[in-house]
């Protein structure tokens, strides 16, 4: 947390069916939904997390993710951040407060791999869903689904690699976790850490900018994963892989699809990271044990299906 930003926060996720989507997000992932908009949005939250929400969903002709925001720690952080920001070039959008609801004001630009991210420091805390902060029980009853954890990070797809790490390692101020490198070392994947996580955001190159590989929550156990495995099943969900485990990251993952074609992730386990650690590089000659440490290949939908 070199500058100031704390965690991932929220994700817009563009999809075509509201109620649908709900019956996933919400049914079959276990988030909890806190509250709609004017716009028709609905925002969601896991049970961990102590914000309001983490995931809104917006209606939308085509799939994809609008923005991913990140929550900052304090005003003096967020201003130095957005006059970095201003200093390395990057044009920055000010949202003003409550466009999203019970958010603060955000500060929006567009990464040169063409993602849009966001930066903000105030959200209305509303505490763990189900529990209390004095005394609390282990977990709540009633979540549905696979009773996922959190939010946890994106992996997103787009060009000029280089440029995004510059920009989130020495503006930004998160480290490198773990690369794919290819023969002539040029860049195939990142991933980038703000804590002890393997992973806040990753990005994997891709001819065309900002596409959208997947959103993912954090499971407990091995247990869950499987578990999760049969509630996809028993609602016939569309699956991409797994269970099975990354060899980026060692995480125990499982991947499958929400009913506007968006892939999710909930995964368990995997490595911690400092930012004392030397990065982890696997080369492209190893991709497919990279991504799918069992399978050792990756499957073409990994590759092209992107929203
Ligand atoms: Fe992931």
């Amino acid at each position: 947390m070199k500058n100031g930003i704390m965690r991932p926060g929220h994700v817009q996720i563009r999809v075509l069916d509201i109620d649908e989507a709900l019956e996933h997000y919400c049914g079959l992932l276990g988030l909890i939904e806190v509250d709609r908009d004017d716009q028709g949005r609905v925002y969601l939250k896991a049970w961990t997390e102590v914000d309001k929400y983490s995931v809104i969903l917006t209606l939308a002709d085509d799939p994809g993710m609008d923005f991913m925001g990140f929550k900052v720690t304090d005003e003096t952080s967020l201003e130095k951040l957005h006059r970095d920001l201003l200093d390395h070039g990057v044009n920055v959008d000010v949202i003003p407060e409550n466009e999203l609801v019970d958010c603060g004001r955000r500060l929006r630009f567009i990464s040169p791999s063409g993602h849009t991210f966001e930066l903000y420091v105030d959200k209305k805390c509303t505490g763990k869903w189900g529990i209390e902060e004095l005394n609390p029980e282990a977990w709540p009853r009633g979540l549905k689904g696979m009773r996922v954890q959190r939010f946890d990070h994106c992996l997103l797809y787009g060009d000029e690699l280089d440029a995004t790490l510059d920009l989130f390692v020495n503006v930004l101020g998160f480290y490198l976790t773990e690369q794919v490198l290819s023969d002539d070392d040029s860049r195939i994947a990142q991933f980038l850490s703000l804590s002890n996580k393997a992973h806040d955001i990753a990005f994997i190159f891709h001819p065309e900018k900002g596409r959208f590989h997947h959103a993912s929550f954090h499971l407990e156990t091995w247990e869950d994963i499987l578990r999760a495995a049969d509630l996809i099943s028993m609602t016939n969900t569309a699956i991409d892989i797994g269970p099975t485990r990354h060899g980026l990251t060692h995480g125990k993952t499982i991947y499958f699809f929400d009913p506007s074609g968006n892939r999710n992730e909930v995964f368990c386990g995997g490595d911690y990271s400092y930012p004392d650690h030397p990065p982890i590089t696997w080369k492209s000659d190893q991709l497919g044990k990279a991504i799918f440490y069992h399978d050792r290949e990756v499957n073409e939908r990994f590759l092209t299906v992107l929203t």
